[in-house]
């Protein structure tokens, strides 16, 4: 079965995040072909980046970045939900994004966004952070207008139409996180034999010298 994330890209007390994240949740566990989890990134009480060593590398200094890694590296995909300050994504969902590496690498994801225009500026940046930590986002998403569907800018109220959408987004989502599978796979099985070969040749070199 797979296995999705849904992400709450918001951090602070009162956002709007949980009512739509939790929509979200409630759609997508209705369906029967991925299991769904939803990740809340303030549980995880990462400071802005304090590793010496870059994420590619893959080392775990700290316990926080030690559990973050662990969740995120659990999934095959990710919905990201994602609000929109200043025009970009949440400062707490890019440092989330920007701990890790190797987690993210070859998985997909689908964005629902929230804003005066959908949030779609969010989320179209958030599509090229996700291409550099080898995320494949697909094409359909969802933006919700804080001016239809939410009541007075706080209450959330999807207009009906959404759930079609999001149903459209996660059909995607499903089918790119089937594929990416296998070239996981692929990369692991180069990985081993790689480290395998490196191994084999230093038992020579100790042997022989
Ligand atoms: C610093 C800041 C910048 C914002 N910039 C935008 C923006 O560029 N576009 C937009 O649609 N809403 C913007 N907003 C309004 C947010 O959409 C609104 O605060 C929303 O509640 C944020 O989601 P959250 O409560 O889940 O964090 C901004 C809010 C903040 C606090």
């Amino acid at each position: 079965m797979l296995r999705i994330a849904i992400v709450m890209g918001s951090t602070h007390t009162g956002r709007l995040n949980d009512a739509v994240a939790r929509w979200v949740y409630d759609v997508a566990r209705t369906r029967k072909d991925a299991a769904f989890e939803l990740v809340d990134i303030a549980e995880y009480h990462l400071p802005l980046l304090d590793e010496a060593i870059p994420p590619t590398v893959g080392q775990y200094g700290h316990e926080h970045k030690r559990k973050w890694a662990q969740k995120i590296a659990s999934f095959d995909a990710y919905v990201f939900v994602t609000p929109e300050y200043n025009h970009g994504v949440s400062a707490a969902l890019k440092n989330a994004i920007d701990y890790l590496f190797r987690e993210w690498n070859n998985k997909a994801a689908g964005l629902v966004s929230y804003g005066s225009v959908g949030g779609a500026r969010a989320a179209e940046q958030l599509r090229l952070i996700l291409a550099e930590v080898m995320v494949a986002a697909v094409r359909a998403q969802v933006t919700l207008s804080l001016f239809t569907d939410f009541e007075n800018f706080t209450r959330f109220k999807p207009d009906l139409s959404r759930t079609k959408e999001l149903h459209a987004m996660l059909d995607e989502l499903v089918a790119w996180a089937k594929a990416l599978k296998s070239v996981r796979w692929e990369a692991s099985v180069k990985a081993a034999s790689a480290s395998m070969y490196s191994n084999a040749r230093q038992v020579k070199t100790e042997v022989t010298s």
